[in-house]
């Protein structure tokens, strides 16, 4: 049976300053099943991360206003949500992973106690049992000791170690819906394969949605569903991941299609592995 878990219909974000608006998001309707994974691509600034965060209400408001649409998420307003209801969706149902993990993380507090206070907050566990729990999950993620990674500090540990942290984070409370974003932009081509390959085991293993804002649509083809491609703050293209592929119609998708580097074309089956790591035109099942 399919679940919607998320259905955004003409979402309208702008961002007021000096009595002038802004439009960042002009209009965005998109739907997301449970078990999905959706691609959000677009140019910078486009509205892709100020979408997603419209999502988790995590913009400041001044500047930013949310003017028109209704985000609904398993059947509730999210936009008439009051911020405490919002604190209890937000990291128990809805989590969400950025570009930059130590803007996320606490640098003054252990790692292992952040995990552990985020179970607490969303759950009625001992602290015992948290830290077990903590545990378990770094050594889910691929963070070896985790006994005595979890008494480390932020800046003990790598920047993929960190983002494996996040993702650890996110899934503490097993969210329904994940949201990624560029979770992997800042990280070398290897590790950025490993964390994707984490996020989709760690989708399989809990059910998770996932929505995942990514400049690469190589990373695309490998880990989503369907796509939207947003360009000034609307959506011009929307279809599954195949069709965007196959048939894209907007000159933005062709553009961004071109820049790939196709495998077919690459003599040397090393750099082919180099550079497209998720094969643009095969997408994973
Ligand atoms: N706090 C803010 N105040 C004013 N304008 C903002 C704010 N946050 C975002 N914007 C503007 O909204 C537009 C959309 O920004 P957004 O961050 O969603 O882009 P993006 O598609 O995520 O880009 P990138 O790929 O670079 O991350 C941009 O023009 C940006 O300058
Ligand atoms: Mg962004």
């Amino acid at each position: 049976m399919i679940t919607k878990l998320l259905d955004i219909e003409n979402l309208h974000v702008s961002f007021i300053s000096n009595d002038r608006e802004f439009e960042a998001v002009k209009g965005v309707t998109f739907s997301l099943n449970k078990g999905e994974t959706l691609g959000i691509v677009g140019e910078s600034g486009s509205g892709k991360s100020v979408t997603a965060r419209s999502i988790m209400r995590l913009l400041p408001s001044p500047p930013s206003l949310l003017k028109e649409g209704s985000i609904k998420f398993l059947g509730q307003e999210l936009t008439e949500k009051t911020d405490q209801e919002m604190e209890k969706i937000r990291g128990k149902e809805i989590s969400m992973i950025f570009q930059d993990p130590m803007t996320s993380l606490n640098p003054s507090i252990k790692i292992g106690v952040q995990i552990a206070e985020g179970i607490r907050k969303h759950r009625d566990v001992s602290k015992e049992q948290a830290k077990k729990e903590t545990i378990e999950l770094l050594e889910l993620v691929g963070i070896q000791q985790p006994e005595t990674r979890f008494k480390q500090y932020p800046h003990e540990f790598s920047g993929g170690m960190r983002q494996r942290v996040m993702i650890a984070m996110a899934l503490a409370c097993q969210p329904e819906l994940l949201i990624a974003d560029e979770p992997t932009t800042a990280l070398d081509v290897t590790i950025q394969a490993q964390i994707l390959r984490l996020m989709k085991q760690m989708q399989q293993k809990f059910e998770t949605s996932i929505i995942l804002i990514t400049h690469d649509l190589g990373v695309v083809a490998g880990m989503c569903d369907k796509v939207i491609v947003m360009k000034e703050g609307e959506i011009v293209e929307a279809n599954t991941t195949e069709e965007i592929f196959n048939n894209p119609q907007h000159p933005y998708t062709k553009r961004l299609l071109n820049a790939l580097p196709k495998l077919h074309e690459k003599k040397n089956k090393k750099s082919a592995n180099a550079t497209g790591r998720y094969g643009p035109y095969c997408p994973a099942s």
